[in-house]
C-alpha cells in the first residue's frame, strides 16, 4: 500500500507537464498534475464524482497510461448529474447557489460573471455538461478510459472496489456530509480519497466524517487514506 510519505514526495517532485488549458474547469496547474500522478500511482478503477466538462477525467484518463501495468477493468469511472437551471437560484446578491431536489441548505455558491460566462451556457445547451464531457473526451483521444454515468451518485454509484476516488462534490460542511453518505459503500481501507476545493472548515467536515489512517493536502486538495472504520 502507498504510504504518505510516499505520495508527499511524488506530489512535490512529479512534473509530468499536464496543463489542460483548452478544457474550461477549475483545477490548478498543480493539482491537475496531483490527480495525473495520483492516478498512476494506485491500482484499480478510479471512481470520480462530478467531473463537469471534463478537465480533472482527462488528468485521471492520462494517469491511468503512466500505470506500469493496467488490468483489464482499470479505467475512470465518472458520475454527473448533469443539472438542468432548475438546479440553480440567484441570491439577492445575483450570485447563484445550487440546490439538489429535497435539499434544506445549498450545496454550493458561484459568483455571478463565472457562473453567466463559463456555466450557464454549458448548462443550457443540447446535451448540457455530459455533451462536452464527452466532446472534451473524444478530443483527447482518452473516451476509451472513461465509463460516464449519468446521475445522483448516491443513485447510481457502482459498488467496487476503487484504488482512488476524486471526488468535487464537496464544497460546503452540508454538501460533504451528503457525499460521505452516499459514497459509504466504496469508502474501503485502502483507497485513497482525494477532495477538491478543501478550506479549513471542509477539511474539519472530512476528517470528523471519515475514518482515515493518514491525509495530507496539496493546495485545496485534501487527499487521505481510508483506514479501518
Ligand atoms: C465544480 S464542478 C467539477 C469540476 C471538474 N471536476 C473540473 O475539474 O473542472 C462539480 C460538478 O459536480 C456535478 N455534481 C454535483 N452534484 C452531483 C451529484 N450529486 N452527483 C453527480 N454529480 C454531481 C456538477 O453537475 C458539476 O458538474
Amino acid at each position: 500500500m502507498i504510504s504518505q510519505a510516499g505520495i508527499e514526495q511524488v506530489l512535490a517532485t512529479f512534473s509530468p507537464h499536464l496543463h489542460l488549458v483548452d478544457v474550461q474547469g477549475w483545477l490548478t496547474p498543480v493539482q491537475q498534475q496531483a490527480l495525473h500522478a495520483l492516478a498512476a500511482l494506485t491500482r484499480g478503477p478510479v471512481l470520480e464524482i462530478g467531473p463537469w466538462i471534463g478537465r480533472s477525467t482527462c488528468c485521471l484518463a492520462r494517469g491511468l497510461l503512466l500505470r506500469s501495468e493496467r488490468m483489464p477493468g482499470d479505467r475512470v469511472v465518472s458520475i454527473e448529474l448533469n443539472p438542468d437551471d432548475s438546479y440553480f437560484r440567484r441570491n439577492a446578491d445575483g450570485d447563484v447557489e445550487f440546490w439538489c431536489p429535497g435539499d434544506t441548505e445549498m450545496r454550493g455558491i458561484a459568483k455571478a460573471d463565472l457562473f453567466d460566462t463559463h456555466a450557464a451556457p454549458v448548462i443550457s445547451s443540447p446535451g448540457g455538461i455530459v455533451a462536452r464531457l464527452k466532446e472534451t473526451l473524444a478530443r483527447h483521444h482518452l473516451q476509451h478510459l472513461v465509463e460516464i454515468i449519468v446521475g445522483d451518485f448516491k443513485d447510481v454509484l457502482p459498488v467496487a472496489r476503487y484504488g482512488l476516488i476524486f471526488s468535487d462534490v464537496c464544497h460546503t460542511p452540508y454538501e460533504i456530509e451528503r457525499m460521505v453518505a452516499g459514497l459509504r459503500p466504496v469508502l474501503t481501507p485502502g483507497t485513497l480519497l482525494c477532495c477538491h476545493d478543501t478550506t479549513p472548515e471542509n477539511r474539519d467536515a472530512l476528517e470528523q466524517a471519515i475514518a482515515y489512517d493518514w491525509t495530507t493536502m496539496s493546495g485545496s486538495l485534501h487527499i487521505g487514506m481510508i483506514g479501518e472504520a
